[in-house]
């Protein structure tokens, strides 16, 4: 679409030429303009004329009149002049002769771009809490930081994916008495994470107690787990071999939803990875003068931006998370050298995005305004009782399990079946899960309703990884297409062609505002506009051989462009279902 803006706007150029010359608009500032009509009757584009009043001296309806007979191009259908606006229509013709082929010719290219050629983007995403469950929470950071990468990487961006593990802090020191006290080695390799979950979760609760029902705190757990903190950060042999024997554990849970999702990084360099290189920083804030103590406590004072101050070294002297994340950001453009460095948390951490951003500003950084946080709403899960272990909170493999379970149970009552079940129903049921989650604006709070996410005839995953099996599953019945012939001979050929244009605008938007959502809501449009054209122009029974020659080359565009939307937000291409 945006080609065909910019012939419209050169066109339009061109006919306000013939009226006055002297108009000092160009045809960028003209396609950017150019408005999609609420109702697609009136058109495909509508220029407003009003912007052209003041130079050409007369009103938008005039002119709108007048430019009807002066504007032409190959790609405008038609013209109309509507209450000062000008309406066009895509010409049938162009869509065949050039869009659809341009789709095709461009296969999995079509719809990227080369603004990112030569940037550096470092990704922070997914980093969770070793040995504290990876929960529900962080589907977010998950898959929006996947696609956001993967939309980087489609416009051209040199992409590096760090997963930040939350490897460090005091929760190891309560893990190694917990595993000390009430567990072994053999048991821990048999459950894996689920053994450090539960041990977690239970030094946590007998710290806590329940002196509401005579339970008392035990606070010499606490102090006993600082130690063993205390002595994992001074070296202890014993300490520290147990902690990456529970980094890798974790790890290897990680790694199988990871693989469900297709998700790879490029470093897994945790905050553990950052222990030493704090204190220069430190130093360097100490020097500046930035730093204040508080209450014996060593903060940056923000009050001069209407925050509370950012907290650097604990009254114990022990270092704190924005301590970490400014050492990392450090590093990272020292290593890395990036163009900009994103993160994406949750939005309950815009605060000390905000806060830490500021220090490195202060600090005298210049490339603090490199750093992009990228929040995103709360996920709860409506509607649906998972048992878990581990108090109330919603394990990510679990929400998947019985997503799958669902989809194969749906499936068996369709009578759907074939060789590679597991495969269809793990891609089906995964993809349910994203889709679902990526279909909202991302700060949108969601209350996760799974039968809703797997409802097939709905807009969802299955739905759109069903439309998707459907073009394959033409396209293979047929042979294939030849990659050449188009005739658009109807409506729903020309909207299917329409929409499928729209991509790379999508595209553009979806990496502008860091909002995936563009991109699953543009599926959803691609589908509907070939469901209608399947079920309304025959294929294989098409009238004659051109007709259905097209047709395949039409279904084979919206294969591309769809497997690469899918592409972009972590949906697995579903060939056969
Ligand atoms: N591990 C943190 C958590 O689960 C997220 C880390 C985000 N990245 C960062 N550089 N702070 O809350």
């Amino acid at each position: 679409m945006q080609t065909i803006k910019k012939r419209v706007a050169e066109a339009i150029v061109a006919g306000v030429n013939a009226l006055n010359s002297e108009h000092g608009l160009t045809a960028a500032e003209i396609a950017a303009l150019l408005e999609y009509p609420p109702d697609p009757a009136m058109g495909d584009l509508a220029f407003p004329c009003f912007r052209l009043s003041k130079v050409l001296r007369r009103s938008p309806v005039q002119i709108a009149q007048m430019l009807t007979e002066l504007v032409k191009d190959d790609v405008i259908g038609g013209i109309t002049a509507v209450n000062g606006y000008l309406n066009f229509t895509v010409s049938n013709g162009y869509l065949a002769s050039d869009v659809v082929p341009d789709i095709l010719a461009k296969g999995d290219r079509y719809g990227s771009s080369e603004i990112g050629k030569g940037k550096k983007v470092v990704l922070d995403y997914s980093s969770p809490n070793v040995a504290k469950p990876f929960h529900i929470g962080h589907l977010g950071t998950t898959v929006i930081g996947h696609s956001i990468r993967k939309l980087h990487e489609f416009c051209g961006y040199d992409c590096f994916g760090i997963n930040y593990l939350g490897d460090w802090g005091t929760q190891f020191g309560k893990l190694i008495l917990a595993y000390r006290m009430w567990s072994s080695r053999a048991e821990v390799e048999a459950e894996g994470i689920d053994k450090l979950v539960e041990l977690y979760v239970r030094i946590n609760n007998e710290i806590k107690g329940d002196p509401e029902n005579g339970i008392p705190e035990k606070k010499e757990l606490a102090d006993a787990a600082r130690a063993e903190f205390h002595k994992l950060e001074t070296g202890d042999a014993e300490n520290l071999e147990l902690w990456k024997w529970f980094v890798e554990i974790s790890l290897r849970e990680y790694e199988k939803t990871y693989k469900q999702l297709g998700i790879t990084f490029d470093s897994y360099l945790g905050e553990s990875f950052y222990t030493d290189k704090m204190p220069v920083q430190i130093e360097k804030l100490r020097e500046m003068g930035l730093l204040k103590i508080d209450d014996g406590a060593s903060i940056v004072d923000l009050s001069d931006y209407n925050m509370p101050p950012c907290l650097i070294l604990k009254r114990d002297g022990s270092t704190l998370y924005p301590t970490r994340d400014i050492a990392a950001a450090v590093y990272r453009k020292e290593n890395y050298h990036f163009d900009k460095a994103v993160y994406v948390t949750s939005a309950q951490q815009c605060l000390h995005f905000a806060q830490w951003f500021k220090v490195v500003e202060l600090m005298g950084y210049p490339w603090y305004n490199e750093l992009v946080h990228v929040p995103y709403g709360t996920v709860s899960l409506g509607g649906e009782k998972l048992a878990t272990r581990t108090g109330n909170v919603v394990l990510l493999r679990d929400l998947f399990a019985l997503a799958i379970e669902k989809v194969k149970k749906i499936r068996r009552e369709k009578g759907q079946n074939s060789e590679n079940d597991d495969e269809i129903a793990e891609a089906v049921g995964v993809g349910a899960i994203v889709f679902y989650y990526l279909s909202n604006n991302r700060m949108k709070d969601i209350s996760f309703v799974m039968d809703d996410a797997l409802n097939f005839d709905g807009n969802t995953g299955p739905y759109v990884q069903y439309t998707y099996a459907r073009a394959c599953s033409v396209l293979s019945k047929a042979g294939g297409n030849d990659g050449k012939t188009v005739r658009i001979t109807c409506e729903e050929e020309a909207t299917l062609v329409k929409t499928l244009c729209r991509f790379g605008e999508r595209v553009a938007a979806a990496l502008q505002d860091y909002e995936p959502s563009n991109v699953t809501r543009f599926i959803l449009e691609v589908a509907a506009a070939f469901n209608r054209f399947y079920h309304n122009c025959p294929i294989h029974t098409a009238e004659d051989d051109v007709t259905r020659a097209s047709r395949l080359n039409l279904t084979a565009a919206t294969k591309t462009v769809l497997g690469n939307a899918f592409e972009l937000i972590c949906l697995k291409k579903t060939e056969r279902v």
